[in-house]
């Protein structure tokens, strides 16, 4: 196939029928986020670089391997964004929303893009919707953040997920961690792979959850970070779970789970689904309270979550999901013979009364259009032929049933109207 007919690598169309999805699971999670009380903050879908790079960490596979970064025309060097934390950190700082009532609660929905190997679950742009509070440290809201996605996995009938939560502390009892590794793991550096080799001094808690076998050989018998954690990261830690536990929502302690960005602070967490491969985390999230300062505002503390909008819709396809019907065309008119200026007006009229209308666009014969009216699956087709226009009336039939009469143009109109309705009330009824 021609190279240009195709998208570029790790990237993909969605096309209506995922499309359909898409819209289902939007209109959901505005939904739940009005309900959550969080309201949509649409950012850049590039930053400047240094943003991510003193947001996300120098060390983190993201900024050292993944960023699509060019330099403008202007010579500013820009990065399509990877993530939306740092995006929504940023929009804080500069529009001063830490005057504004706290917490302040905003979600997102968008593209991100990172250069990563693509393969099932994984490319190169990719969607995500995520929510962050910031200018809170309540443990409550930690856990409102695996709530959210939990809501929306409840919603689509999604219950093989699991909640995997941990702490890995605060840049204090984090620091005594850090030493432990290091220090129990450099007479073992030469077992390791070599992107833990070389990050063990910078970045030692990321062998945790390197998947290389040789690390996991290095790694049996370590002690977890919660084992270090401060008397105020484990109160934060245990409210957390006591929170989660009032809220029913079930979870496990994973020790190895420390994520990939250097802004977190005590809580992070993942929510996976076992039946996607390597790429199991729908989604992730944490606490950072060092973030805002970091990128040069004040001392706030903030927590939250973002989810893979493709990566959910794989994990809804392996369960054999799919989102209720959707309406379609509700009246297709049929035309024969001269008749298209009342055809035309006819389905133009019928949309603005907000109707779903579809006519034919191809001069097709009456039977062609009887087709395309059941394969859009219409509810009712309006016949108008030359000699029915001529006595000024249309043939109505119902779909389903086939029954059909008469009735005069200038009423299809209400005619129409009062069927839909008669049936919508039906519907409501049952
Ligand atoms: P993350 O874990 O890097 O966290 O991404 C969140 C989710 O985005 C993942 O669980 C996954 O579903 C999806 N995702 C990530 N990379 C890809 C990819 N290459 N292809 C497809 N899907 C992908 C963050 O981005 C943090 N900003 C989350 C957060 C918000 N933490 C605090 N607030």
């Amino acid at each position: 196939m021609d190279l240009l007919a195709r998208t570029p690598r790790g990237t993909e169309d969605v096309l209506p029928e995922k499309s359909r999805i898409w819209r289902y699971i939007e209109g959901q999670l505005a939904d739940i986020f009005a309900l959550f009380g969080y309201e949509e903050i649409r950012t850049p879908i590039f930053e400047e670089t240094e943003l991510f790079q003193r947001g996300i960490g120098e060390t983190t596979d993201i900024v050292e391997k993944e960023m699509y970064t060019f330099v403008d025309r202007g010579g500013r060097s820009l990065t399509l964004r990877p993530e939306g934390t740092a995006p929504v950190v940023r929009a804080y700082l500069q529009h001063k929303l830490y005057g504004e009532p706290q917490p302040v609660k905003l979600y997102y929905i968008g593209p991100m893009f990172r250069y990563e190997r693509p393969q099932a679950g994984r490319s190169r742009q990719f969607h995500q919707f995520g929510a962050e509070a910031l200018g809170t440290q309540d443990p409550a809201v930690d856990a409102e953040m695996i709530a959210i996605p939990v809501e929306l996995f409840r919603r689509l009938g999604l219950d093989a997920v699991q909640v995997q939560i941990n702490s890995i502390g605060c840049p204090q009892c984090r620091g005594e961690y850090r030493s432990y590794l290091i220090d129990t793991l450099t007479p073992k550096l030469q077992e390791m792979c070599a992107d833990c080799q070389r990050r063990l001094q910078r970045n030692p808690l990321r062998v945790l959850d390197c998947k290389d076998e040789s690390c996991n050989k290095v790694k049996v018998g370590l002690r977890p970070i919660l084992d270090f954690l401060c008397s105020e990261c484990q109160a934060h830690f245990r409210a957390v779970q006591d929170y989660l536990e009032l809220l029913e929502i079930p979870y496990v302690i994973n020790h190895n789970l420390v994520r990939g960005f250097d802004y977190y602070t005590k809580t992070v967490f993942e929510i996976v689904y076992s039946g996607l491969g390597a790429q199991s985390a729908v989604a992730g999230g944490g606490r950072y309270d060092g973030l805002i300062e970091e990128v040069g505002g004040p001392s706030v503390p903030a927590v939250g979550f973002a989810a893979g909008m493709e990566r959910l819709i794989l994990t809804l396809e392996d369960r054999g999901w799919e989102p209720p019907g959707t309406r379609g065309t509700t009246v297709y008119v049929a035309g024969a013979g001269q008749t298209r200026r009342a055809v035309v007006d006819l389905v133009f009229h019928l949309r603005r009364a907000g109707v779903a209308a579809e006519m034919d666009y191809l001069n097709r014969s009456l039977r062609a259009q009887m087709k395309s009216a059941n394969r859009l699956n219409a509810v009712w087709t309006v016949i108008i032929g030359e000699e029915e226009l001529e006595r000024k009336v249309a043939v109505v039939r119902h779909m389903e049933s086939g029954r059909q009469e008469e009735v005069p143009l200038d009423s299809v109109m209400d005619w129409l109207g009062e069927q839909l309705a008669a049936t919508s009330c039906q519907g409501a009824e049952e």
